[in-house]
């Protein structure tokens, strides 16, 4: 696999900085770090988006792609349920730390290297596709978005998550949005977090939510990314994800946890149809 040209950057970065570094550190035990890891993502962040979005409800055996795998996190998940789970990374790191992890917790699955811009399968090869937080950050969107459909096969099913213009992301309303996390994060005490403040625009402050250098995150509305996935049967599209552990005083999976989700999530979560 040879990324393009604007993925180059794309490679380093992410190979650098593989998803959860900047948090959790460098991994020291595979199997404490992915229990860590996990236990955030889908007791915090998949709370909501699991039921309808995220649990495809196929029968075990069924095949599926975790695209832009990360350090596996839904490829263990996936794994864990029974599927013939597959999966890529635009990054060696990323592809070695999955595999080492399903390794180390005795799960089965094929991790590879390859991008979402030239998918390394067949036709019509997979019942579902998961792509959680991938696409805005690569250099063709529009081309990742149809590799994904190329792979599905008809009648299956993806899941893709872009990062969303929810109301706080609008030009009418960033500038109270950052003057109440101001206060936010002076309340909680978060250190590291003030980097937040210094987006001048609501593109920048999602590109800095991945780390100060991350060379592309893009940001869609609702129209934007109904667009992106023209070719697609739009089943549901909700946005989810906030990253509620942050703020001290709020209780993950409480009610305002909910609302934030609901209303403030940071990505907008796609189910998916190819048309038979
Ligand atoms: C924010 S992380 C999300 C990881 C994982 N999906 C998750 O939800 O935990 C973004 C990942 O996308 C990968 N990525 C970026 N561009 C890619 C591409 N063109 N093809 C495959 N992976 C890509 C990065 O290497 C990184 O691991």
């Amino acid at each position: 696999m040879k990324p393009g040209k604007n993925n180059e950057e794309v490679v380093h970065y992410w190979d650098s900085n593989p998803i959860h570094s900047i948090e959790f550190g460098p991994i020291e035990d595979i199997t404490e770090y992915c229990r860590l890891v996990d236990d955030v993502r889908w007791d915090e962040h998949e709370r909501w988006a699991e039921k309808g979005f995220l649990d495809f409800g196929g029968d075990p055996g069924a095949k599926l792609l975790d695209a832009g795998c990360g350090i596996g996190v839904f490829t263990r998940y996936y794994s864990k349920k029974g599927y013939e789970v597959s999966a890529i990374d635009i990054t060696p790191k990323a592809v070695e730390i999955a595999q080492s992890s399903l390794e180390a917790l005795g799960l089965k699955g094929d991790v590879r290297q390859g991008s979402v811009e030239k998918i390394p399968f067949e036709d019509n090869q997979f019942d579902y596709v998961c792509c959680n937080g991938v696409i805005h950050h690569t250099g063709d969107t529009e081309k990742a978005a149809a590799e994904i459909l190329r792979v599905l096969k008809p009648g299956g099913r993806a899941m893709i998550s872009v990062y969303y213009r929810n109301f706080l992301l609008t030009k009418r309303f960033f500038p109270l949005m950052k003057t109440t996390l101001s206060i936010l994060i002076r309340k909680s005490k978060l250190e590291g977090r003030e980097k937040f403040l210094r987006a001048e625009t609501p593109e920048d402050f999602v590109r800095i939510y991945d780390g100060d250098d991350t060379p592309i995150a893009n940001l869609y509305n609702r129209a934007e990314g109904d667009h992106l996935f023209a070719d697609y049967k739009i089943l549901a599209a909700e946005p989810h994800y906030f990253p509620i552990r942050f703020f001290k005083f709020f209780k993950v999976g409480g009610l305002v946890h909910w609302a934030l989700d609901r209303y403030c999530g940071t990505l907008i979560y796609y189910l998916l149809e190819k048309p038979a």
